[in-house]
C-alpha cells in the first residue's frame, strides 16, 4: 500500500447555475481539508482535475485553489488533464509526489462546469477526447463516437438494447439513493428501452437514457502517505492504482474489446492479490450504458460478448454478487468531467468508511474498485480501496 485517503468532499452535482468552476473549486477544497482534520498551511501540493478546452471562458484553473484559504498562497498547483479520466490522472499525480516523498498532504480537487454550453456546444467540446483526425466529424459528438461502439458490439452479438435499458434502470434506480446525484429519480423500463419524443435516439442504438449528462459539479480528495495516514481519523489505502493508455485512433483497435480497460484491471487485481470477486463493490465508467456493458467483459466478470449476463442475472444490481456504480454511475450521478474520477474515489470512501448517506450505504463494503475512462477506452485508470485498518 503505497497512500492514503485521508479526507474528501463532494458537492451536489446537477446544472448549478450560478456557480463557477472557481466557486465549485473553493467549496471542494475547504471541505475536504476541514473533513481531514488538517489546516490549510498543512497542505504541501495541489492538483486540480479539469478538462474544460471551452466549456468556459477560464481555462487556467490551478491557482484557483488557492483561493479557499489565505495559507494556501504559494503551494505548488497544477492543472491536470486526461479526458475523462482527468480526476483519477490527477489523483495519480498525487500519488506519484508522494511515492517521491515530496509531500505528506496532496489536495486533489476535481471540477467541471459544463451547463454553460448547451449539449450540442458540449458535444463539440468533447469530441475534441477523441482522434480528431479520424473520428471528429463523427455526429452528435462524443456519444457518436459510443453510437458507433455500440452498432458494432451489436454486429457482432447481436443487439442487446434490453440489457442496456435494464442498465440504465439500475442506474436510475441507484441514484435515487444519492443525494449527490444529477438526477435523483428512478427510471422504467419500458421508458429507457423504447424510444420516444422524451427518449429519441441520440446516436445509433443509444437513447438519451443510454448517455450520462450533461453536468457541474466538483469533489476533492486529501492524500497521504501511510504513515501519516496510520495517525488520521479515518484512512482509506490504495491496495493498487494502476494506469494504461492505448492507441487514440480507433481504426488502430478492435474498439469492442476495450484492451486498455481489461489490462489496468488484470495489473490492478495483480498488485492487490485479488480476485475480482473479492471486491464488494465497483464503480465503473459508465459514460454510455454501452460503456457499463463491455466494462463487465473487460474487468472479467463475463466473457466477451456475454456482458449482458452481468446485468440480466442481477450480478450487478446493488444486492448482487458484483454490484457496479450503487452511486448511479455517471448515468444517474452525472459526468462532469473533470470531477469524475475524484468523485468516483470519494464514493468509494465513503462506502468503505461506512459514512455514505443513509439508504447509499451498502449493508457490506469492505474493497472497492474503481474504473476510470479517458476517450474511447483510452486512457484507463483502476484503483483498488480498503481501509486502512
Ligand atoms: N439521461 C436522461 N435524461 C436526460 C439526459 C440523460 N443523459 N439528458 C437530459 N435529460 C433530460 C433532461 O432532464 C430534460 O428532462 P425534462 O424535459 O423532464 O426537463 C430532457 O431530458 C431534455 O434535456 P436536454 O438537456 O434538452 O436534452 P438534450 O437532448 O439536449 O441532451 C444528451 C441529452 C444525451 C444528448 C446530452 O445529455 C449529452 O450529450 N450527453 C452525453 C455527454 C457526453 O458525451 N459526455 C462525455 C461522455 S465520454
Amino acid at each position: 500500500m503505497t497512500a492514503c485517503i485521508v479526507g474528501w468532499s463532494h458537492g451536489k452535482f446537477g446544472k448549478l447555475d450560478g456557480e463557477t468552476s472557481e466557486s465549485l473549486i473553493v467549496k471542494a477544497a475547504s471541505e475536504a481539508i476541514a473533513h481531514a482534520g488538517i489546516e490549510p498551511r498543512d497542505v504541501d501540493v495541489i492538483y486540480v482535475g479539469n478538462m474544460n478546452g471551452g466549456f468556459v471562458r477560464q481555462e487556467f484553473h490551478s491557482s484557483l485553489a488557492l483561493q479557499a484559504h489565505p495559507d494556501l498562497r504559494f503551494k505548488p498547483s497544477t492543472r491536470v488533464e486526461n479526458a475523462c479520466a482527468t480526476g483519477s490522472a490527477a489523483i495519480h499525480m498525487g500519488l506519484n509526489t508522494l511515492a517521491a516523498k515530496k509531500a505528506r498532504f496532496v489536495l486533489v480537487v476535481g471540477v467541471e462546469k459544463m451547463t454553460e454550453l448547451n449539449s450540442a456546444a458540449a458535444g463539440e467540446v468533447l469530441i475534441k477526447a477523441s482522434y480528431v483526425a479520424e473520428e471528429s466529424n463523427i455526429e452528435a459528438g462524443f456519444a457518436g463516437i459510443f453510437g458507433k461502439i455500440t452498432s458494432a458490439y451489436f454486429q457482432r452479438y447481436g443487439d442487446k438494447s434490453d440489457a442496456l435499458a435494464k442498465i440504465a434502470v439500475k442506474a436510475h434506480k441507484n441514484g435515487a439513493k444519492n443525494p449527490f446525484a444529477h438526477f435523483q429519480k428512478e427510471f422504467a423500463y419500458d421508458f429507457c428501452r423504447t424510444p420516444s419524443d422524451k427518449n429519441p435516439f441520440v446516436a445509433g442504438p443509444l437513447k438519451r437514457t443510454d448517455c450520462s449528462p450533461v453536468t457541474d459539479g466538483a469533489a476533492a480528495v486529501i492524500l497521504a502517505d501511510v504513515s501519516t495516514a496510520l495517525g488520521m481519523k479515518q484512512a482509506i489505502a490504495f491496495r493498487a492504482a494502476q494506469h494504461v493508455n492505448d492507441f487514440l485512433p480507433m481504426s488502430r483497435r478492435d474498439i469492442i474489446k476495450f484492451e486498455g480497460p481489461q489490462l489496468a484491471w488484470k495489473q490492478a487485481l495483480a498488485e492487490a492479490k485479488l480476485d475480482l470477486l473479492d471486491l464488494s463493490f465497483v464503480e465503473s465508467h459508465d459514460c454510455f450504458t454501452s460503456a457499463e456493458l463491455i466494462e463487465y467483459e473487460a474487468m472479467g466478470l463475463t466473457a466477451p460478448g456475454e456482458g449482458e449476463r452481468a446485468i440480466h442475472e442481477g450480478w450487478v444490481e446493488r444486492d448482487g454478487k458484483l454490484p457496479v456504480n450503487v452511486s448511479g454511475g455517471l448515468k444517474a450521478k452525472g459526468h462532469p468531467v473533470g470531477a469524475t474520477g475524484v468523485s468516483m474515489h470519494v464514493m468509494s470512501a465513503m462506502q468503505l468508511s461506512g459514512t455514505a448517506p443513509g439508504a447509499l450505504q451498502l449493508p457490506k463494503a469492505e474493497v472497492a474498485g474503481v474504473f476510470n475512462m479517458g476517450g474511447a477506452a483510452v486512457a484507463n485508470y483502476v484503483s483498488i480501496l480498503q481501509p486502512l485498518r
